[in-house]
């Protein structure tokens, strides 16, 4: 069994140090020589593909996150309309989709019973349907139209973390292949975004190698009560997956917000000494989203929470107000969550390390949820 965790305690922490290269092979072959995306394997016509006027993403927990980093990004490369729908919520909510409703389905383990349910209610309704999925030949993929595979290798673990990742680069690519065929100014753009993307294993692993600092904050943290979490933006659904995490395998109260949301109501929870991460955007983020989220880690920190702060290399704004600076390298904004999901996760890891609890296999969950 050692032999199988490759040198590591556990599989969790195998599969977060397997990141880059869950990102690199999920990348890998979709581009041809002069750089265009191409998806052969998605058997949906390029004529069907070019009538989609919307895209609902169906999940469950880790994956339904990922979906969310997905509609940020797709939205805004295509223009195309995307919204997230808990599989189970979609499928008994009398959902709209036709023949020009491209439905995606997200699923590490390909079973999920609740996802696949919403896929084949959404081809009752007419829907095409792409299956983003991590294991060959399971049943969502093989009941949908389409399936465009992740490459992150079998995950043991039961907290999702390298098929997390994998899930976003595939929405990603998804998303730029979209773009791509819309042509004109969005392929172009999709083209330098496809660029920088293959940047990101680097750039996680350069993550991976400055943990020693979270490592020894999740230790000191062991007896916490309550760990909060904000991000706004595509740092929103990083925000809820780092909570989501932390509840998983550590079992401790987490919430993630987002950031704008603080006012209105989360605020109140701020007293002395509560601890909170924040997912700051990159300061080139548009609509001075970075400056915002900053004067939210002000605003906390006149309360007396104690800030964890995930930002860029290069962005001292935040340093005033932090008790704890997390760095990542600078990417492009909708790019961020391959980064700044790596401290949460392994904060997660060795706080409940540190709490005595087996992080591959906790209490009550399973790997895949094969009832409804
Ligand atoms: C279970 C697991 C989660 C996972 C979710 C969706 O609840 O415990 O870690 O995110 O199922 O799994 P899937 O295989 O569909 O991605």
């Amino acid at each position: 069994a050692a032999a199988e965790k490759g040198g590591y305690e556990t599989f969790m922490e195998k599969e977060i140090h397997e990141q880059p290269h869950a990102v690199a092979d999920t990348l890998l072959g979709r581009t041809d020589d002069e750089g265009r995306l191409v998806l052969d394997e998605v058997r949906i016509s390029e004529e069907q593909l070019g009538q989609i006027d919307r895209i609902v993403v169906v999940a469950c927990g880790t994956a339904a996150y990922s979906g969310m980093v997905a509609k940020y990004a797709i939205e805004h490369w295509t223009r195309i309309p995307v919204e997230v729908s808990l599989a189970h919520e979609f499928r008994y909510s009398d959902p709209i989709a036709d023949a020009r409703t491209l439905v995606v389905s997200i699923s590490q383990s390909g079973e999920t019973m609740d996802t696949l349910m919403a896929v084949k209610h959404a081809r009752e309704l007419g829907a095409l349907t792409l299956s983003i999925c991590n294991t060959h030949g399971s049943t969502i993929p093989r009941e949908s139209d389409a399936v465009l595979y992740t490459h992150a290798g079998p995950e043991v673990a039961v907290a999702s973390t390298k098929g997390f990742s994998a899930q976003i680069t595939a929405a990603y690519v998804l998303g730029l292949y979209l773009a791509q065929m819309r042509g004109g100014e969005h392929a172009v753009n999709a083209q330098a975004v496809m660029r920088e993307l293959r940047n990101l294993p680097e750039h996680i692993q350069t993550v991976l190698d400055r943990m020693d600092r979270v490592i020894e904050i999740a230790r000191f943290m062991a007896d916490s009560r309550s760990v909060l979490f904000l991000g706004r933006n595509v740092g929103y659904p990083i925000a809820l997956e780092g909570a989501l995490k932390l509840k998983e395998i550590a079992y401790i109260h987490a919430e993630g917000f987002a950031a704008g949301e603080l006012k209105h109501g989360p605020i109140a929870l701020i007293e002395p000494g509560q601890p909170v991460f924040i997912v700051v955007p990159g300061p080139d983020t548009p609509h001075e989203l970075h400056k915002k989220v900053v004067s939210n880690i002000q605003e906390i920190r006149a309360r007396g929470a104690r800030t964890l702060v995930i930002a860029e290399d290069g962005d001292e704004d935040v340093v005033p107000f932090a008790d704890e600076v997390i760095r990542v390298p600078a990417t492009l904004p909708l790019l961020m969550p391959l980064l700044t999901i790596v401290p949460l996760q392994i904060f997660a890891l060795h706080l409940a390390t540190a709490k005595g609890l087996d992080v591959d296999q906790p209490r009550n969950l399973a790997k895949s949820v094969t009832v409804e």
